[in-house]
């Protein structure tokens, strides 16, 4: 009888060292279920290889594509696998991941494990969330240079800096861009594409869906249409509802929206 190995045994094989950062347990929670479907999945940053091997070993039915900017012996590394799949080049290169992408097409997971480099991983994202497929996961791994400045974070200013972190926080109101009150709110191109972002410690997991649920409280980001089309048709008084929603709430809303513009521009927050 054959015994089917989880991925932290597999993980102690390879001596990967996501096993020692504790991601292999939470990668388990995510990939039990679909380890034995035909996925491709691509991971940036190969080193000596030995999480590919570990992710060819686990996902068996699956291609694993890497990329890493160093030129990678496959032979030396062992990583001559018909499962596993080795290119050279930068992961914030345009060239480069349009070549990936025009060879594989959309992948199911995409795993962040290169230069953890704020304009990498952020520049990455843009370029390979397009080719995710719905339902995929983009995972971001070592997310603790977020906090370092000498890799593009900000640890002087963890709320307003545009660290990756507060790249990937932001993310979660395009999880419900449909509920913001701002009657001039410009959409996003990550709205209705996210249906989860989920931290764990220097992890960081995106999952691609569709999000086009209709908000209950606003009308295409009025609050105040919403609710003078509601309560005037409900009771017929055009005028109350008028006078109070179009008028004096729509008054209050720009007021506000005054305000926070002057606050932002004050402290060079855009
Ligand atoms: C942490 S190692 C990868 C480890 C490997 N994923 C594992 O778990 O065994 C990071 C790798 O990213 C590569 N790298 C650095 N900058 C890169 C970039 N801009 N594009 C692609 N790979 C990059 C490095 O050459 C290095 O091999």
């Amino acid at each position: 009888m054959t015994v089917t190995k989880n991925l932290t045994s597999i993980a102690e094989i390879y001596k990967t060292d996501k096993l020692e950062h504790g991601y292999t347990a939470v990668y388990e929670k995510y990939f039990e279920n679909i380890r034995d479907q035909k996925l491709q999945i691509l991971e940036i940053g190969i080193a000596d290889g030995k999480s590919l091997l570990m992710w060819s070993d686990y996902f068996k039915n699956s291609t694993i594509i890497g990329i890493d900017i160093h030129k990678i012996d496959i032979k030396e590394k062992k990583l001559d696998r018909n499962n596993i799949k080795v290119h050279q080049g930068s992961q914030s290169d345009d060239k480069c991941i349009n070549k990936l992408i025009s060879q594989y097409g959309n992948f199911d997971i995409i795993i962040d494990d290169g230069s953890h480099l704020k304009k990498d991983v952020i520049k990455s994202f843009h370029l390979l969330f397009p080719y995710l497929n719905n339902d995929g996961l983009y995972v971001v791994e070592d997310m603790q240079t977020s906090y370092n400045h000498f890799f593009g974070g900000n640890p002087f200013d963890l709320k307003y800096s545009n660290s990756h972190m507060n790249f990937f926080k932001h993310l979660t109101d395009r999880l419900n861009y449909q509920e913001i009150a701002n009657p001039f709110y410009t959409s996003n191109k990550y709205d209705a594409k996210i249906t989860n972002v989920s931290f764990y410690h220097n992890l960081v997991f995106v999952r691609k869906g569709v999000n086009d649920k209709i908000s209950k409280e606003v009308l295409k980001h009025s609050y105040e249409n919403m609710k003078f089309n509601e309560k005037s048709s409900r009771t017929g008084n055009f005028f109350k509802y008028y006078i109070k929603y179009k008028i004096i709430y729509k008054t209050y809303t720009f007021v506000f929206m005054i305000f926070n513009l002057i606050k932002r521009l004050l402290l060079l927050r855009f």
